[in-house]
């Protein structure tokens, strides 16, 4: 392996029904089945290099890491400054690596890499920047190991359900379905046998162009990561009828996406996110991601779908206080002007679904 190196950007995504709830939580497998819409303006854009190790002083900068030392992990900050990222963070990646290696085999023999990432939206918000940062993180390293990670299994690619595997490795299970555009589902189980469920798509972002306005109500990290929700979940009286009640919210929700009807999807959608909060908010410890400004934003959703202003505007959250807001794509200026006048919201993402991850030739480092 002489080296190489790639950029890849992928999407963060909102999951219609949610993955909570893990059977075996370091492989991110989940205990159901889970579907999501892939975004488009919030993305993540990771550059990797491999370096081979016996030739790391030629390849990499004066000041950096010796041969053989642990992975560089970087993050880019608005201004464009590269600084290293927090520990946590560079602690998941360095673990996402480990296995992406381990997976690469001969590949990747004698390399160490080297990562910069940078994220479009605000990170660890509950917002899916562990999505989009970790399949940015399994298309960018594989491409730098001279894999064609987004390309056709038929032509020598790896295919999108490969890289759906590959990518939540670090065991964040919602980056399988941020390889996908469109509308995705990620399954429990694997019809292959060999326990690895794949997401795949189950319509392409065309099929229907919904749009996502995300109200930010609290901008900095979240104090629960979601590992700890998902261990936590089944501690709750509320999960076994969660589990029990989801095949037919799946099946609305697949139904709802084929039929392109928002009536129809938004009130399971609606219906998850609360219940998902809910076991949150009953496990044992309690687990709250709630803030007063979510609550704000709730009540002005109902209210905007109320008769006399009569917008198509569907309310979900991830783990965290922000709320996404699902509308048709002719509605969503007037939901982010309403959004954007709450006491509560700091700020407005308009966001849509959109296409997959993208490798690009601008390299942030
Ligand atoms: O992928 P994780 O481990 O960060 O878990 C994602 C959890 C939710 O965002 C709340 C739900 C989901 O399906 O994305």
């Amino acid at each position: 392996m002489s080296g190489g190196k790639a950029t890849a950007s992928a999407p963060a995504n909102i999951a219609l029904v949610k993955y909570w709830g893990a059977r075996d939580l370091a492989r991110a497998l989940p205990l159901a089945p889970s579907i999501s819409m892939t975004l488009d303006r919030c993305r993540s854009r990771t550059t990797v290099e491999a370096v081979a190790v016996g030739d790391t002083v030629e390849r990499v900068a004066a000041g950096d890491a010796e041969a053989g030392a642990g992975e560089e992990v970087l993050l880019r900050g608005p201004g464009g400054e590269l600084a290293p990222a927090p520990e946590r963070f560079a602690g998941r990646v360095r673990g996402h690596l480990d296995e992406l290696r381990r997976w690469a085999g001969e590949r990747a023999a004698g390399v160490r890499f080297r990562v910069a990432t940078e994220n479009s939206f605000p990170a660890s918000a509950g917002l899916a920047s562990s999505a989009s940062g970790f399949a940015a993180l399994a298309v960018a390293t594989t491409a730098a190991l001279g894999c064609d990670p987004l390309g056709d299994p038929a032509a020598g690619g790896l295919g999108s359900a490969l890289l759906s595997s590959l990518a939540r490795r670090s065991g964040s299970g919602s980056a399988a379905r941020s390889v996908l555009g469109g509308y995705v589902e990620w399954p429990a189980e694997d019809a292959g046998g060999d326990d690895d469920p794949r997401a795949a798509a189950l319509a392409p972002a065309s099929h229907w162009a919904l749009a996502d306005v995300v109200a930010l109500v609290e901008e900095g990290p979240k104090t629960v990561p979601s590992l700890d929700g998902h261990r936590l979940a089944p501690t709750s009286p509320h999960f076994e009828r969660r589990l029990a009640e989801l095949p037919r919210r799946l099946e609305e929700t697949r139904a709802a996406i084929r039929a392109r009807d928002l009536d129809r999807l938004g009130p399971v959608v609606e219906e998850e996110a609360i219940e998902l909060h809910l076991i949150a908010m009953s496990s044992r410890p309690p687990v709250f991601y709630w803030r007063p400004g979510t609550l704000e934003v709730l009540e002005a959703v109902r209210a905007m779908r109320a008769g006399g202003v009569g917008l198509g505007a569907w309310a979900t959250m991830d783990a965290g206080a922000n709320v996404h807001v699902l509308c048709p794509a002719a509605e969503a200026g007037e939901v982010a002007e309403r959004l954007g006048r709450l006491a509560a919201v700091s700020g407005v993402i308009r966001d849509r679904v959109g296409d997959g991850p993208a490798l690009h030739d601008d390299h942030l480092f």
